[in-house]
């Protein structure tokens, strides 16, 4: 019966893995419903460790349906070198299922991902240059290539030379680029049909069929709710819907089917990329958090931007998404402060806001309200249940659960994979 949601409450990298981990075995299906390989995670098993970006982590579960829905963009060629990577480590890839209607990352997709980065100087979003962007573009501007389009060769053609028609007068007389063939582009698609054949579905179909026979199906959103196109910090965010919504939109599952959302939360702040973030810190508190919490990027190995834990952003997730559990992750990394501030409030040209403002120079302009936690020293890592926690981390986390509106049902203490307290089944 569960259709749990499971996303990122700030800027993403909170280390959603933790709470895939928590469901583990309980989990029959895991679907990607937006973005594409701009995500990145580490998933590690037993004693080798994969680097996943596009592929749901539920490739690695035995036993579980990985599925990439209608609202994720798709690069073919990651496609198969992720699966292939996998299959030569002995993973059994053979269960994963491809919407028909998800759209096509092509070679043109990610060259003006990055020459419009360039071409913006100053004003870049700081993507990934993986091509999402455009190819969300195109989705919109409905010139975009499906994976049902791969299997009808006259189709594709037309539709690539149709999207190529403008776009190579921009790549050549605005960003004095070479133009792209439409020819090759075909061609490349066209050598991963037959082995896309057999994994494309309806997966709306096979969703809805699965949770009519009682099965768990697990919704795991890339990025973030801070990321999202339309909740986010617009216009520094990925070009999907992060949040608990684009869920439905991105499956073609109904909202009204989802019993669960689960938002993932660090103990502290991250943040890749250009884009307002009120609780940045720039001195050696912010180095502390990289250095400790090795806070690098897993898809580009850029330094994330840290910042200390922002409360209104987490009240602002659960009321986007409907938080119904969050789970807060790397708390170990605070271990050995001596204080830990909070940001419970802004101040917005001298006024005190309670709320994430709706206005983009209001967030720019907002400057944080602190209340000072008392740290704790003690190694927490091996802790397993919430009354063993140092009295201060204890006290941190009931503080952050009231201020953040939702219970936190499970708490990250150390980078392994069983290093998790929990408080209250996810599933109930
Ligand atoms: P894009 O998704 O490549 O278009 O990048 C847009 C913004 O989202 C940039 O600020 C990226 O750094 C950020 N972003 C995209 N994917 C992730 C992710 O998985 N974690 C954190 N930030 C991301």
């Amino acid at each position: 019966m569960p259709a749990i949601v499971l996303i990122g409450a700030q800027w993403g990298d909170e280390g959603k893995g933790k709470a895939t981990d928590l469901l583990g075995s309980r989990v029959d299906y895991v679907v990607k419903f937006n973005g594409g390989n701009n995500a990145g995670h580490t998933v590690v098993v037993g004693d080798k460790k994969y680097a996943l970006h596009l592929l749901p982590s539920g490739i690695l579960t035995p036993g579980v349906t990985p599925v990439i829905a209608n609202g994720v963009v798709v690069d073919v060629e990651v496609l198969f070198h992720e699966l292939e990577a996998l299959g030569s480590r002995g993973v059994d890839v053979s269960r994963l299922l491809v919407s028909a209607n998800a759209h096509v990352i092509t070679a043109y997709h990610r060259t003006i991902d990055k020459v419009t980065e360039r071409f913006l100087g100053k004003r870049q979003i700081g993507t990934t240059g993986r091509g999402i962007g455009p190819a969300y573009a195109d989705k919109i501007n409905r010139v975009g290539i499906r994976i049902q389009d791969l299997f009808d060769e006259g189709i594709l053609r037309q539709k690539v030379e149709g999207a190529l028609d403008l776009k190579n007068h921009i790549l050549v007389k605005v960003y004095n680029r070479r133009a792209i063939e439409a020819e090759q582009v075909v061609d490349d698609l066209l050598s991963y049909t037959e082995r896309l054949r057999p994994m494309v579905a309806d997966t709306s179909l096979v969703l809805d069929r699965a949770l009519r026979d009682g099965k768990t199906v697990l919704f795991e959103g890339g990025q973030a709710t801070m990321l999202d196109v339309d909740h986010g910090t617009y216009p520094f965010v990925t070009s999907s819907n992060a949040t608990s919504g684009g869920a439905a939109t991105g499956s073609g599952v109904a909202p009204n089917r989802i019993d669960r959302v689960i938002a993932v939360v660090k103990a502290y702040t991250t943040r890749v990329g250009a884009g307002p973030f009120p609780t940045e810190l720039f001195d050696e508190s912010g180095e502390y958090l990289r250095s400790k919490g090795f806070e690098f990027g897993t898809t580009t190995g850029r330094p994330r931007r840290t910042g200390w834990y922002d409360a209104p952003i987490a009240r602002y997730t659960a009321r986007i998404n409907g938080v119904t559990d969050f789970v807060l992750t790397k708390l170990d990394v605070l271990t050995g402060l001596p204080t830990i501030p909070v940001c419970v409030a802004y101040e917005v040209d001298g006024v005190r806001v309670d709320e994430v403002p709706v206005s983009q120079s209001d967030f720019h302009h907002a400057v944080p309200v602190y209340e000072e936690f008392e740290g704790w020293t003690e190694d927490i890592t091996g802790v397993r249940t919430f009354d063993e926690l140092p009295a201060a981390a204890q006290r941190y986390v009931l503080a952050l659960e009231e201020m953040s509106g939702s219970r936190i049902s499970a708490i990250g203490v150390g980078p392994g994979r069983d290093a998790i307290v929990t408080r209250h089944d996810l599933l109930e």
